[in-house]
């Protein structure tokens, strides 16, 4: 679609929607549903613009964000221009200011560049200072990629990792309130980091980042000492309107290749202005550096661009530009409200086959892009194959932590028949 249709498409969407409002004690917000949200025309013209849906029915864009074809094309644009010319440089600063504005940082001077979200923890996890003995808590249900890049610290240094419990002994999730108070019962006065997604990729948990930010900053001035916090942000932006500032974090990871619906390979890491001088680069090159010379000097930048360095792939940033500017298009506001919308009819569809099925293991009031379930009788790994091979419907299996749970995500190019298909082919596989 081009962008005066777009345009005109936007301005034309009257369809009215009873007000659904949703709140989400996680992230303090509650607003109500936005109109676009249930308007079919709109979003089936925004279909055409992905491939993959004249393929199968795609339920895991938690794990990988097909592209539209605006961002393949701008990537093979700039691949083809590389070999034609042996031109391969180019100015980051503008794809270093689109991420500020999708995560409402206050500039591009904040943003690294990363291959992914587990680079962007890396830097951090190897970054600080930690002695042995230090403590880091993280959560029972991390993605590897925020346990690996802190266990591989402890392995090389001895500090302490801490996994603090998200759910009762029944997989059941803990309210705000709980978790929060284990956190605070977790930190002692060797705490020196907390790590935690802000949406876990298991359950799509919204944890209350913002009061778990605030409760790191009042036992920090207790102890004496910073606690730092990392939120592991895979999820969040493009799903989810998404503010580091507001969530208060000192740094926060994520991705292109998910939600951000990006070329796969690239990522970024926020960085606090108060936290850049605590974070070394462990590992660096060229253009990381503010001076370097023959005197044996060496000044790293000021800003994030001191994490990034040498030759990258340029095609991928144009990628994740013409994604970003693809959803601005959009409206990251629309994107949140359908994505809701969505998962307010899969959750909806479910509900009535749950039964003597399955439960859900997705907190009600995390309405996000993501719901995991867990099955009472069926093997998770057998139902999943079962969708994929018999319905060509991919979803994505859950073994984190021992939960051997199923979850499905919809995005902006899934449509209610989607839906409606993906529920019959689960009622048929579970029957
Ligand atoms: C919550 C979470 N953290 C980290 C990762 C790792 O992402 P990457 O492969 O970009 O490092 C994922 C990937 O699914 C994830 O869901």
């Amino acid at each position: 679609m081009d962008r005066r249709t777009f345009l005109k498409m936007t301005a034309a969407s009257t369809a009215t929607l009873p007000s659904i409002l949703h709140t989400s004690a996680a992230n303090g917000y509650s607003k109500p549903l936005l109109p676009i949200a249930e308007d079919e025309k709109y979003w089936n013209a925004i279909r055409e613009d992905f491939p993959i849906t004249h393929n199968l029915l795609y339920f895991n864009n938690g794990t990988m964000g097909p592209s539209p074809r605006q961002v393949t094309e701008r990537v093979t644009k700039r691949v083809e221009h590389v070999d034609a010319t042996g031109d391969y440089g180019g100015d980051y600063e503008g794809i270093r200011k689109a991420i500020a504005r999708v995560i409402h940082a206050d500039s591009g001077d904040h943003i690294a560049f990363t291959h992914n979200v587990s680079e962007a923890i890396s830097i951090v996890s190897s970054g600080i200072d930690l002695k042995a003995g230090d403590e880091v808590l993280l959560t029972t249900q991390e993605h590897a990629g925020n346990a690996i890049p802190w266990l591989a610290r402890k392995n090389r240094d001895g500090i302490v990792i801490k996994f603090v419990s998200l759910t009762d002994s029944n997989w059941n999730p803990l309210s705000d309130d709980e978790f929060v108070q284990r956190v605070s019962d977790a930190i002692t006065p060797r705490t020196r980091a907390i790590s935690m997604p802000h949406l876990t990729c298991t359950t799509g948990h919204m944890l209350p980042i913002k009061r778990l930010t605030a409760l790191a900053r009042e036992k920090a001035q207790k102890n004496g000492a910073p606690i730092w916090f990392l939120a592991d942000g895979a999820h969040p932006p493009g799903m989810l309107e998404t503010d580091v500032r507001d969530l208060g974090v000192h740094a926060y990871a994520s991705c292109g290749h998910k939600w951000l619906l990006g070329p796969k390979g690239i990522g970024f890491l926020y960085i606090s202005e108060e936290f850049i001088p605590h974070v070394i680069p462990t590992w660096s090159g060229g253009e990381a550096d503010k001076y370097w010379g023959y005197d044996a000097r060496l000044e790293f930048l000021p800003t994030a661009s001191r994490y990034d360095f040498a030759t990258q792939n340029f095609a991928l940033f144009d990628g994740l530009e013409a994604a970003i500017e693809y959803m601005e298009k959009i409206g990251f506001d629309k994107i949140e409200a359908r994505v809701q919308y969505l998962t307010t009819k899969l959750r909806n569809g479910l509900r009535e086959l749950a039964p003597g099925h399955f439960r859900f293991l997705t907190p009600e009031s995390s309405l996000t892009g993501l719901t995991t379930i867990k099955l009472d009788k069926m093997d998770y790994k057998k139902f999943a194959e079962d969708l994929i091979t018999k319905y060509k419907i991919r979803t994505r299996i859950v073994p984190e932590g021992n939960l051997e749970a199923n979850r499905f995500s919809a995005h902006i190019y899934t449509s209610p028949e989607n839906i409606e298909k993906f529920l019959e082919g689960t009622r048929s596989v579970l029957s």
